[in-house]
């Protein structure tokens, strides 16, 4: 099936590794030239010239997605390099697991500004283009934490208000030609998560509370992400689709 998504330019968050770094691989095999953005520029650049030695186009791009002045910096080197963006990925998020007792309040503020505010700096300096030219796709990265898990109550919460924020911008934004949806992953299996060090205790104890029996791969998110993304996928704006292998509560 063809996404209409040749010569689009998309930018991904924290694409440097994991979800975003196959969403960006993803991406360019459909024709797309993409922004790899992260914090880490050795990882972005990385997998920028990943894309560019399959014939693809892209380019990397180190930037703190907390900081606004960085983020309006990056999209016009991005503007200027690749190109306006049509396709927004606010990819890039972090937990810092811990009990609420024992967090501390510059944790609680981490986790609130790479997953919310760095969204919120990220749609605020693309949205301009999309609307000039009445096409655009944002889609945002939730999670099944949103249904509660002990540990993150950081995390679950700054998740659960990217739901609203889709909504919300998915409103502002429907006459535009602009749609704006959330993804909510379960259990995936990236690079970090297999470096845990109790990492077959922890894959076997997700195996058995996913109704599938299986851990889902970056691919499967990827794949979700560029179909929300694509032409196809023009009637579908302020949802969240969950990609957890039918999990959804704790
Ligand atoms: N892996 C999972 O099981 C899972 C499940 C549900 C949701 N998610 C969500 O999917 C997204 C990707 O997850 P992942 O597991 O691939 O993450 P990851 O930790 O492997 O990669 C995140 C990337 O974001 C970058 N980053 C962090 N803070 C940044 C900042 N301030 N500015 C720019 N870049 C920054 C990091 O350098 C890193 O390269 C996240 O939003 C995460 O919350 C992941």
């Amino acid at each position: 099936m063809d996404f209409g998504l040749k010569d689009r330019v998309v930018l991904i968050s924290g694409a440097g590794r994991g979800i975003g770094r196959v969403t960006a691989l993803t991406f360019a095999a459909e024709g797309a030239a993409v922004a790899v953005v992260d914090m880490d520029g050795d990882a972005a650049d990385g997998v920028a010239g990943e894309i560019r030695a399959t014939g693809g186009r892209s380019a990397a791009f180190a930037c703190d997605i907390t900081q606004s002045a960085h983020v309006e910096a990056m999209v016009t080197s991005v503007q200027s390099t690749l190109g306006g963006v049509d396709v927004l990925v606010n990819n890039a998020g972090i937990s810092r697991d811990v009990t609420l007792l024992k967090m501390q309040e510059s944790d609680w503020d981490r986790v609130m500004d790479v997953n919310m505010k760095g969204t919120f700096h990220c749609c605020r300096a693309v949205l301009p283009h999309m609307k000039a030219r009445r096409w655009g796709r944002v889609i945002n990265l939730s999670s099944r934490s949103i249904f509660g898990n002990p540990g993150q109550t950081s995390y679950s919460a700054s998740k659960l208000a990217i739901v609203g924020f889709t909504r919300s911008l998915s409103l502002e934004q429907a006459r535009n030609g602009i749609t704006v949806n959330a993804l909510a992953p379960g259990f995936v299996e990236t690079e970090g998560i297999k470096s845990h060090r109790s990492y077959a205790q922890l894959k076997e104890a997700a195996v058995a509370r996913i109704p599938v029996g299986f851990l889902g791969q970056p691919e499967d998110i990827a794949s979700t992400i560029v179909f929300l993304a694509s032409e196809q996928a023009r009637y579908i704006t302020g949802t969240t689709v969950f990609a957890t292998g039918g999990r959804f509560s704790s």
